[in-house]
């Protein structure tokens, strides 16, 4: 199938890139000429495991193009995607006007019928109001498809091609079937829905996840406070398949680029939409207090911040990803500054990101040695496997004082102990 992706970031290129992998032909288009004219040579603009392969692959197997102009990309498409970012504005509210720009374009440039389908993460009834976007400028037939996307950043490719389930709202057979036999090469499970469900069931369980990360960071708290370990008590609820164990880590809080956005586009619009929900807004408050109580264990530790010098282990939101969005690591190195800390940062991907927000306020360091190198203390903030398998006993001799807090509990207390650590966690 001939398909268009408007908006080539970490969704649309991923989407791209795996689409043109089962076989269709598919042209990515973005406003950015730099990012466009790098992708054109292969040249991927962020991290994301197996993603460069498959990008230099379809390009030389002529089954994946870039574009800067829409209306190149439009008038073979059947199925064309909005993939561009929907912010967060002060409010919570999502920022829907990339999505409306890209909608008006596609309205004065289509020319015969097609699916438009938004791959981007909206609220409820916003594909309703694109629909009328589009038919104001293009009184021809179209349809409109709400497909959200659940890939995750890190491993994003595995999770585009293995799917646990494709959501495809739609109001009518004619464009399920065309988005079914768009995805019929990956055999996944396709629930289709009517579009205001659709557009809910991605924020339903990003804010479902984001919930379950709260709950097990306040069980964490208490656990602080009457001695329980609260990996055990995570692994202990995730054997019960009612619970599952994904998402009950606990540490510094949830990041990155969907998550607190989400939570708060879905706690906005059910407002608006006269409903208070009151759960959500003690998930984002449990959240930005996780952030806080790591700089009171940092001050507790240290006995006051003022011209401390602190390591930070990671930047990226999590592992395995450049992305530094809404990162709890940043968040809290910030506070750190606020303080009056010297802060000594390495990440093994994300510090070009960082640097854009960064740069001047804290020293980045070559490797994670190096941030550890004279520290009072060193903060680990990201579980990028590199740090898991250190020579502790070499970052024992290069800190200041052997204290470490650890916001993402990737190693054992009592054997941090046993080095000689003053090594604090998260809930245990
Ligand atoms: N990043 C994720 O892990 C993830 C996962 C699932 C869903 N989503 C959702 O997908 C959407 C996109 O997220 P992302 O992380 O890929 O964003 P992104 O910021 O990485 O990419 C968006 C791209 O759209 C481009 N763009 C903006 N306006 C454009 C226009 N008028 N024409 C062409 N291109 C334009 C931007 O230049 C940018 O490259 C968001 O709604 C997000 O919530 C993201």
């Amino acid at each position: 199938m001939k398909i268009a992706i408007i908006g080539t970031g970490y969704v649309g290129l991923v989407s791209g890139a795996c689409l043109a992998e089962i076989g269709h032909n598919v042209i990515c288009v973005d406003l950015d000429c730099e990012k466009i004219k790098n992708l054109k040579k292969g040249t991927v603009p962020f991290y994301e495991p197996g993603l460069d392969k498959l990008v230099k692959k379809n390009i030389k197997n002529k089954k994946l193009f870039f574009e800067t102009d829409l209306t190149k990309a439009l008038p073979q498409s059947e199925i064309i995607f909005i993939a561009v970012g929907t912010p967060a504005m002060r409010n919570g509210e999502a920022n829907l006007s990339y999505v409306e720009k890209v909608a008006e374009e596609i309205g004065r440039n289509l020319k015969k019928y097609a699916v438009v389908a938004i791959k981007s993460t909206v609220p409820p009834k916003t594909c309703e109001k694109i629909k009328n976007l589009v038919s104001k400028y293009y009184d021809g037939q179209f349809d409109l498809v709400s497909n959200p996307e659940f890939l995750r950043e890190g491993s994003a490719v595995e999770d585009f091609m293995k799917p646990d389930r494709i959501i495809i709202g739609a109001q009518n057979e004619k464009a399920k079937n065309i988005m079914r036999e768009l995805y019929s090469p990956l055999n996944a499970l396709i629930y289709t829905t009517r579009l205001e469900s659709s557009e809910m069931i991605k924020y339903a369980s990003n804010a479902f996840l984001a919930t379950k990360i709260s709950f097990i960071n306040e069980i964490a708290n208490v656990c602080e406070e009457i001695g329980a370990d609260v990996g055990e008590i995570s692994k202990g609820m995730g054997l019960d398949p009612r619970i599952g164990k994904e998402f009950l880590k606990a540490g510094i809080g949830y990041g990155g680029s969907c998550f607190p956005k989400d939570v708060r586009a879905l706690r906005h619009s059910s407002g608006v939409n006269g409903y208070d929900f009151c759960l959500l807004k003690s998930v984002i408050k449990v959240n930005n207090r996780q952030r806080q109580l790591t700089v009171k264990k940092a001050k507790k530790l240290l006995g006051g911040l003022k011209n401390k010098i602190i390591g930070v282990w990671g930047l990226a939101f999590k592992a395995n990803t450049d992305d530094i969005r809404e990162s709890a690591a940043v968040e809290i190195i910030k506070m750190f500054l606020k303080n009056g800390v010297k802060v000594k940062v390495y990440d093994p991907i994300a510090m070009a990101n960082a640097k854009k927000e960064l740069s001047g306020k804290v020293v980045f360091c070559e490797d994670l040695y190096e941030a550890a190198d004279k520290s009072d203390l060193l903060f680990i903030a990201t579980d990028w496997d590199e740090f898991k398998k250190t020579d502790l006993l070499k970052v024992k001799k290069l800190l200041s004082e052997p204290k470490i807090i650890d916001g993402r509990n990737i190693f054992s207390p009592s054997e941090m102990k046993e080095i000689g650590f003053e090594y604090w966690s998260v809930g245990r």
